[in-house]
C-alpha cells in the first residue's frame, strides 16, 4: 500500500514560480510514489478572510485550474475541497480539547503572522478572531481525518506539523492507550529553499508585488522581468557584471540551468548586457510556460470535468474520513 500524503493551499490568489519552484515540483514528484491528496482550504482561507467570501469562492476555481495546468495528474493526485467535508468540523471540535490556548499564541508560524497582518489582526493581536487562532487544529483535523502518514511543508509550516502531533498524541493517551487511533505524521521539509521575488526580498509573495504568475501574460512576464533588480555595479553592457545579487541571473537558473553558465560567463566578461538578459530570461520564462498554458486551456474549456475532479477527490476523501469518525467517536463513547 502506497503511503498517503496530504497537503493543500488556502485559495486566496493564483499560483506563481515560487510555488511552482517552492512545492509544486515536490507534489508533480510525490504524486508517482504516494497516495496523494491535495486540499483546497477554502475554510481555513475564510479565518483571516471572513469579510471576503467572493475572493475565496472565485479563487477554488482558479487553483483547481492551477494544479491540473502544472500536470498535476487527476489519476495519481486527488483534490478535495475542505468545505464539503462536514466531517472536519466534527474533528475540529473533539480535537480543540486537546490544545490550550497558550499553546497556540506561541506557535511562531501564527505569531509571525498576525504581526504581519495588522490591518485584520489589529496592533498588538487584539483582533485576533478565535477561528484564526484555532485554524492550526483544524489543519490537524485536515491531516488526521485520513491518518496521512506525510505532510510535505515549507519550514514556516512545520511548527502546524508539531502541534498536530501534539494533539493526537493526546488523543490516543486518554481515549484509546490500549488501540491508538492515530499514528505521528511526517512532516517533509521541502528540498527547495523558499523562492526569492523579482525585487530581491527573500521570499516571492502575492502581498509583496514581486511574482510572476503562472497565468500572466507575455506582455506582463516582460514588463516584470525589465524591473527585476540586477547588479547594480554594472551599468554597460562591457560592465564585468557580478551575478550573485542579481534576480535575473537567479531566475535564469532556476528556468534555464543548461543555459546558466554560459549567461553567466558572458555577464562577468561583459559580453552580454543586462538588457539583453532579460529579454532572453523573458522568452525563456514564456517558453517554460508555454505547456502548462496549454494544459490550462484545455481545462478552461472543459469546466465540468473540473468539477468532476474536485467532487470524485472528495468523496474518496469523505469516505476515509467517515470511517475514522467512527473509530473516533467510539473511543469518545458518544457512539456505541
Ligand atoms: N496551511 C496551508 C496554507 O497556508 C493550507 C493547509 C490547510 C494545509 N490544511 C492543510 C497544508 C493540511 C497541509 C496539510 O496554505
Amino acid at each position: 500500500m502506497k503511503k498517503r500524503i496530504l497537503t493543500g493551499d488556502r485559495p486566496t490568489g493564483n499560483l506563481h514560480l515560487g510555488h511552482y519552484f517552492g512545492s509544486l515540483v515536490t507534489r508533480l514528484k510525490c504524486q508517482d510514489e504516494y497516495d496523494q491528496m491535495i486540499m483546497i482550504a477554502d475554510l481555513q482561507a475564510l479565518t483571516d478572510n471572513f469579510d471576503n467570501p467572493s475572493k475565496v469562492k472565485e479563487n477554488v476555481m482558479e487553483l483547481m485550474l492551477d494544479y491540473l495546468s502544472v500536470g498535476l495528474d487527476p489519476k495519481k493526485t486527488s483534490f478535495l475541497l475542505q468545505s464539503k467535508v462536514p466531517e472536519l468540523a466534527e474533528l475540529t471540535v473533539l480535537f480543540s480539547n486537546l490544545v490550550t490556548v497558550n499553546r497556540l499564541q506561541r506557535i511562531p508560524t501564527i505569531k509571525a503572522e498576525i504581526a504581519d497582518k495588522k490591518e485584520i489582526f489589529g496592533k498588538d493581536g487584539e483582533s485576533v478572531p478565535y477561528g484564526y487562532l484555532g485554524h492550526p487544529v483544524s489543519q490537524a483535523a485536515d491531516i488526521f481525518l485520513v491518518k496521512a502518514d506525510v505532510v510535505p511543508v515549507g519550514e514556516d509550516q512545520m511548527p502546524l506539523v508539531e502541534v498536530s502531533n501534539e494533539i493526537i498524541r493526546k488523543f490516543n493517551r486518554i481515549y484509546c492507550p490500549k488501540n491508538p487511533i492515530f499514528k505521528d505524521t511526517e512532516g517533509l521539509l521541502s528540498p527547495n529553499p523558499r523562492i526569492k521575488g523579482l525585487d530581491g526580498n527573500s521570499k516571492m509573495s502575492k502581498s509583496l508585488g514581486n511574482t510572476i504568475n503562472l497565468i500572466d501574460t507575455d506582455a506582463e512576464i516582460k514588463e516584470k522581468v525589465m524591473k527585476a533588480i540586477t547588479d547594480p555595479m554594472k551599468i554597460k553592457k562591457d560592465d564585468p557584471g557580478h551575478p550573485d545579487g542579481c534576480m535575473v541571473a537567479y531566475y535564469y537558473k532556476l528556468i534555464k540551468p543548461e543555459e546558466y553558465y554560459k549567461m553567466e560567463s558572458e555577464c562577468k566578461s561583459g559580453d552580454r548586457g543586462c538588457v539583453a538578459c532579460k529579454q532572453r530570461l523573458t522568452e525563456n520564462i514564456i517558453n517554460f510556460l508555454e505547456p502548462i498554458r496549454e494544459r490550462r486551456k484545455f481545462y478552461e474549456e472543459n469546466p465540468e470535468l473540473v468539477d468532476k475532479l474536485l467532487k470524485d477527490g472528495t468523496s474518496k476523501y469523505r469516505n476515509i474520513g467517515q470511517e475514522t469518525m467512527r473509530e473516533v467517536k467510539k473511543a469518545l463513547l458518544l457512539e456505541e
